[in-house]
């Protein structure tokens, strides 16, 4: 029986082995952040001449990235990526996501926006048939933190505080449970709705392209048709 640690770094060696055929000298590669991710790095770190440079989701993957060796450029001085490789916390058949367990999803959410192709690295226990087991994480501008909570708790969740977390762009996160999302990409939109709301964990109007599932009997790709 496999750990989560053992298939986390197996996913991770499926997303290097997905990833380096499609990589070009001039390539620029999203990287997302977690604790896969953070396998894929240091994988990734044998093969930083096959690619010019990363764009990072958080200061703690561009500190990975740097010490691997691997060239990180600013978002704003790129223009688009082909791909992105980030983890999740849950993903459902749909390809949508709940992000934020590490409290980058704000950058993630950006740093996936310019990407082609959304590669999601995660495994099997992260697989759902519903979104909703693991509590949404939502970014919010200090100043506006209990009106979110009250509005959040209208829509019956039940908002929880990040105690002691400040985010890479001096944000809170809540946390928030008992949500159900009929049209996650519905629901998304409307929490961005929300003043105060940075952004929220629910990545369903955009979610990923592909997902690699490491599991007992190996690692699955999931694979929505383009459109
Ligand atoms: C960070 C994230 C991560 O992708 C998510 O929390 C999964 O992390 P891990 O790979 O450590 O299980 O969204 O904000």
């Amino acid at each position: 029986m496999l750990t989560q640690d053992e298939l986390k770094q197996q996913v991770a060696q499926a997303a290097l082995d997905y990833v380096l055929p499609q990589l070009q000298p001039d390539s620029i590669l999203g990287v997302g952040t977690g604790s896969t991710v953070d396998r894929f790095i240091d994988l990734l770190a044998a093969h930083r001449q096959a690619f010019h440079a990363a764009v990072s989701s958080s200061e703690r993957s561009t500190q990975r990235l740097q010490a691997a060796g691997i060239r990180v450029l600013d978002l704003n001085d790129i223009t688009a990526t082909a791909l992105y490789v980030d983890g999740a916390d849950e993903i459902d058949h749909q390809l949508n996501m709940i992000k934020g367990g590490g409290g980058a999803l704000t950058r993630e959410k950006i740093v996936s926006s310019v990407a082609d192709r959304f590669v999601c690295i995660v495994d099997a226990s992260k697989l759902v048939d519903q979104l909703g087991g693991f509590p949404l994480p939502i970014e919010v501008v200090p100043l506006a933190r209990e009106a979110v909570a009250r509005e959040i708790r209208q829509l019956g969740g039940q908002p929880v505080l990040r105690a002691g977390f400040t985010t890479d762009n001096g944000n809170q996160i809540l946390d928030v449970s008992g949500l159900r999302y009929g049209d996650p990409a519905a629901f998304e939109a409307m929490l961005n709705n929300i003043p105060g709301v940075v952004c929220c964990g629910l990545f369903a109007i955009s979610g990923a392209h592909v997902a690699l599932v490491a599991g007992q009997d190996g690692v699955s790709r999931l694979e929505l048709q383009d459109d």
